[in-house]
C-alpha cells in the first residue's frame, strides 16, 4: 500500500531532512512532481509579490535554481531586497515546506552559461520577448515578438541560498513540524509544535 504521508512520525530530523532534499531533487527531474511548481514570494519597499515558478535544480549546496528574465518585476524586487520565500505543498501527501532565504541573481555568468544551452531552441522565448515582460501594450500582438538575436542577454538564474527550511506534515492528530535552521556552515534542527 502506498505511503500516506512523506515524512512519518516515527522520522528523526535526519531522516526528515533526507526526505525533504530528494523530494527537491526529484522535483527537478520526476515528471509532474508536486515540488516542480513553487511560489516565489519577493518584496519590494513593504509590498510582497508572490508568483508560480519552476523549481529547475536543488544544488549541491542545497541552494534553489529557479529562471527568469532580467526585466521582470521579481528581479527588480530582488535587486533591492535579496530576501526571498519559496512555498511547496504536496496535495496527495499533505506536505508543506517553506524556505526563506537570500536570493543571488546570475546574469551572463558561469552559471547561465552552463545552462543556456538546455534553455536555447526549448523555451528560450520565455526570455527573448523584444518587449520587458509586465510592460503595459495597446495590442497583444506587441507581446508576440522576438529579438532578432535570440541570445542570453536577458537571461537571468535567481539562486536562492535557503537559511531556514520548515516543514510540515499534516498526519490526522500527529502532525510533524520541524524547522532546519543555517548556522555557518551546519543546519541545526529542531522538531515544533504543529
Ligand atoms: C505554472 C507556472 C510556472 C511559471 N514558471 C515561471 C518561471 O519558471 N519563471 C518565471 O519567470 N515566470 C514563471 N511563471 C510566470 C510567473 O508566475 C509570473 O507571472 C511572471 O514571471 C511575472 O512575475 P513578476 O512580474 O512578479 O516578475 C510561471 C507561471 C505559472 C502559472
Amino acid at each position: 500500500m502506498p505511503l500516506k504521508t512523506l515524512i512519518e512520525p516515527e522520522n528523526n530530523l535526519d531522516q526528515i531532512w533526507k526526505v525533504l532534499t530528494d523530494e527537491f531533487e526529484k522535483a527537478c527531474t520526476v515528471k509532474r512532481h508536486s515540488f516542480r511548481y513553487v511560489v516565489l514570494s519577493t518584496s519590494n519597499e513593504g509590498n510582497v509579490n508572490s508568483r508560480w515558478v519552476v523549481l529547475r535544480k536543488f544544488t549541491a549546496n542545497a541552494s534553489f535554481l529557479i529562471y527568469t528574465d532580467a526585466r521582470s518585476e521579481k528581479v527588480k524586487e530582488v535587486q533591492s531586497n535579496t530576501s526571498a520565500n519559496i512555498l511547496f505543498y504536496n496535495d496527495r501527501k499533505k506536505l508543506q515546506v517553506r524556505v526563506s532565504g537570500k536570493v543571488t541573481i546570475h546574469q551572463q555568468n558561469e552559471l547561465t552559461k552552463k545552462y543556456w544551452p538546455g534553455v536555447k531552441g526549448a523555451s528560450d522565448k520565455a526570455y527573448t520577448t523584444e518587449l520587458a515582460p509586465g510592460k503595459l501594450i495597446e495590442n497583444k500582438e506587441e507581446g508576440y515578438r522576438w529579438s532578432s538575436s535570440m541570445d542570453d542577454a536577458h537571461f537571468v538564474i535567481l539562486e536562492v541560498i535557503p537559511s531556514e527550511i520548515e516543514a510540515l506534515q499534516l498526519n490526522g492528530e500527529h502532525h510533524v513540524r520541524c524547522q532546519f535552521v543555517k548556522k555557518d556552515t551546519d543546519w541545526e534542527s529542531s522538531f515544533m509544535v504543529p
